[in-house]
Order: structure tokens, then sequence, then C-alpha cells
């Protein structure tokens, strides 16, 4: 995904995903959710605009949009596959998972494939411990994991 570029139509945008939230109390969270679905990630201006239209530091924000494992700073790809690297999958066999998806992907960690439609990300716990170990592509999780239920999964998207 390339970066968004500002123009005039983006603000426009930014502003009405604002104003939908003029009566909530704490509507960073909300508005900051609405770009990240719109653009798939938080580009650094619009989060500078935001900033300036709810009179907030760009700091503040930017704290934000950094400490939740849901939002996205930087482009990414159409499937954005995140790996669990909690304890619980990490004893049984995240590691092994992540060296399987390196290679059939062939991108590294943190890393998004040439064509634009695989991110790699190493997260903490999707919330799916009991199918230990897990990834979610998109808002998808998928649970015991092997090479070949990986290989099955991502036949999904090929
Ligand atoms: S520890 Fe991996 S999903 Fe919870």
């Amino acid at each position: 995904m390339n970066p968004v570029k500002i123009e005039p139509i983006v603000y426009q945008e930014v502003d009405e995903i604002i104003r939908k939230y003029t009566d909530e109390k704490t509507p960073l969270l909300a508005i900051l959710q609405d770009i990240s679905l719109k653009w798939g990630y938080l580009p650094r201006d619009v989060m500078g605009y935001v900033a300036q239209k709810l009179d907030i530091p760009a700091a503040r924000i930017w704290g934000v949009a950094t400490f939740y494992s849901f939002f996205e700073t930087k482009p990414v790809g159409k499937y954005v596959v995140r790996v669990c690297k909690s304890a619980p999958c990490h004893v049984l066999g995240a590691t092994n998972v992540l060296e399987t998806l390196v290679r059939e992907l062939g991108i590294q960690v943190g890393e998004t494939s040439k064509d634009g439609k695989f991110t790699l990300q190493a997260t903490s716990c999707l919330g799916v411990c009991g199918v230990s170990p897990a990834m979610m592509i998109n808002n998808a999780t998928y649970g015991n994991l092997c090479e070949e239920r990986i290989r099955e999964v991502l036949s999904q998207f090929a």
C-alpha cells in the first residue's frame, strides 16, 4: 500500500471522521480506528492533522498509535499476518510458525512482500491461547498451527 498523499480530499475525509465523534468524551481511539480502517494504517501527516483539529499534542496521539498493536504506523500489505510470540504460543512452537511463514512468504518479520500482498509481524497474545500456537491474518484467527496447517491457511489467500 502506498503512503497516503495529503490532499484536500484527505483532510475532508478526516474531518468527516472527527465529526462523527464530536459528542464523545474521549473520541481519540475511535477516530484512530476509523482512520486505520480507511487507510490500513495511521499516516503520520494525518495524525498531525488530527492533533491540530483536536488541539492535543501530536506526541500523545503518536503514543496511543504505537501503544496498541492493532494500529500500524506505516503502510502494510493487503494481508497482515500477526504471529503470537507470547509465552504459551512460544512454548508450543511459535518460533517454528514464524520460520515457516518467513520461508513461505519470502519475507522477514516486519517486512512487506514486494507485491504488497503480505506483511509479517510478531505480536503479543492474540487472546486465543487455548489453540496455541496461533496467528491472525487481518481479522481472522488461526490456531493449532503446524507447517501443514500454515500452508493450508495461506493457500486461501493465493
Ligand atoms: S499466548 Fe498466543 S494467543 Fe495467547
